[in-house]
């Protein structure tokens, strides 16, 4: 079969390969799933990995497949597997599990270990091929109504993990009802992240270095948000002038806006971080007034990164959701795709900043 790899460690190898198809029998237990990939979403990390400022090979391998946003309907399952189906949409998780106290509970996103294995990214390959097989644990049904937006559900997932994270850590305040949030990013990641708190019912401020209108300003404010172009307004400035937030999801890539949006909390409020800076850019803080106004409002920053099974569960039932509410706003998101794995080049190329790029995809088969 067909695949899509990079060699670690030299910029822009990406490269077709042939590989042997997988089989269930792979898998330990009986529990092998064989997926038929249909759709895979490329991002910031498959730009990073490609450029050799990420990811690494599995061991034994000179190279990596990578892909971690999949989508594909199930081929074949073993013995043992009874809660998936031939013929079921699915989409596998990404991170597998290490050896630590929380990999060994299925929380292996909030492993303690130094080497962490995520497929298609770290030390695992992964879904940008024609066919992958995976432990039934790791992988999770979509019903089929969700099948032309399936591809939406990784990234869907950071959203989800982030938010339960805030959720779970506020409720050491008994009482806490958010009704002000602020989105900093207007890419895939801030768009869903909209999506969520709107569906939570919230006042949602999503900022965005371009200035409107486009398209990912018109998507923002057809959810009731209000869309801001820190082109004209900081975040903290805005939050100056007209409130600050009980709650803020990061998701810019552009790390310095950290410190801006810890000055834009309300008293108990939480910021949840989720971009994955892999530079090494430094700025100047107002530190003593960003910490004293964290220490008397009791305010939380925590840090979020991607996935358990939980939060693809949860991913699912939001996205339905969004589907029965928003109609077809999430295809809306599905802006570049991109014919067949053999175009794999094109793919890097609509990844690129100035393509108005929402969500580049490729098309491995037809859903
Ligand atoms: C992926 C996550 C992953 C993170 C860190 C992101 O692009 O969506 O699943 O955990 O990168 O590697
Ligand atoms: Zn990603």
């Amino acid at each position: 079969m067909k695949a899509i790899a990079v060699k670690p460690g030299v910029p822009n190898s990406v490269h077709l390969v042939e590989m042997p198809k997988p089989s269930v029998a792979e898998i330990q237990d009986g529990r092998g799933v064989l997926v038929r990939v249909l759709r895979v979403g490329v991002d910031g990390t498959d730009k990073e990995i490609n450029n050799a400022e990420y990811g690494a090979a599995p061991d034994g391998a000179d190279f990596l497949v990578i892909g971690h946003e999949g989508f594909g309907v199930v081929e074949e399952t073993g013995p043992n597997v009874h809660e998936l189906k031939k013929g079921d949409y699915v989409v596998a998780t990404v991170r597998r599990p290490g050896t630590s106290v929380y990999d060994l509970i299925g929380t292996n996103d909030m492993t303690t270990d130094d080497t962490y294995f995520e497929r298609g990214i770290n030390l695992r390959h992964g879904f940008l091929s024609e066919y992958y097989v995976d432990d039934a644990e790791f992988v999770v049904k979509v019903p089929r109504g969700l099948k032309e937006v399936g591809v939406l559900l990784e990234p869907m997932t950071v959203v989800q993990k982030g938010v339960a994270q805030a959720f779970e850590i506020q409720r050491r305040l008994k009482v806490w009802k958010p009704k002000r949030a602020a989105v900093l990013g207007a890419g895939t990641i801030g768009l869903l992240a909209t999506l969520v708190f709107k569906l939570k019912g919230m006042q949602v401020v999503t900022f965005g270095r371009t200035p409107k209108p486009y398209l990912n300003s018109e998507l923002i404010e057809e959810l009731g948000a209000e869309y801001v172009s820190t082109a004209d307004v900081a975040v903290n400035e805005y939050a100056a002038e007209h409130g600050a937030f009980d709650v803020i999801f990061e998701a810019t890539g552009f790390s310095p806006i950290v410190f801006d949006a810890m000055q834009s909390l309300a008293k108990n409020g939480v910021l949840i971080l989720s971009s994955v800076t892999g530079g090494d850019r430094t700025t100047e803080v107002p530190a003593d007034r960003i910490n004293l106004d964290f220490v008397l409002g009791n305010k939380v920053m925590v840090g979020t990164v991607n996935a358990n099974r939980e939060y693809f569960e949860s991913g699912v039932k939001d996205l339905s959701q969004a589907k029965l509410e928003y109609g077809d706003w999430l295809d809306r998101l599905l802006t570049h795709p991109v014919k067949g794995l053999d175009n794999y080049g094109e793919l890097f190329e609509k990844l690129t900043a100035g393509s108005g790029a929402i969500k580049v995809f490729c098309e491995v088969g037809e859903v």
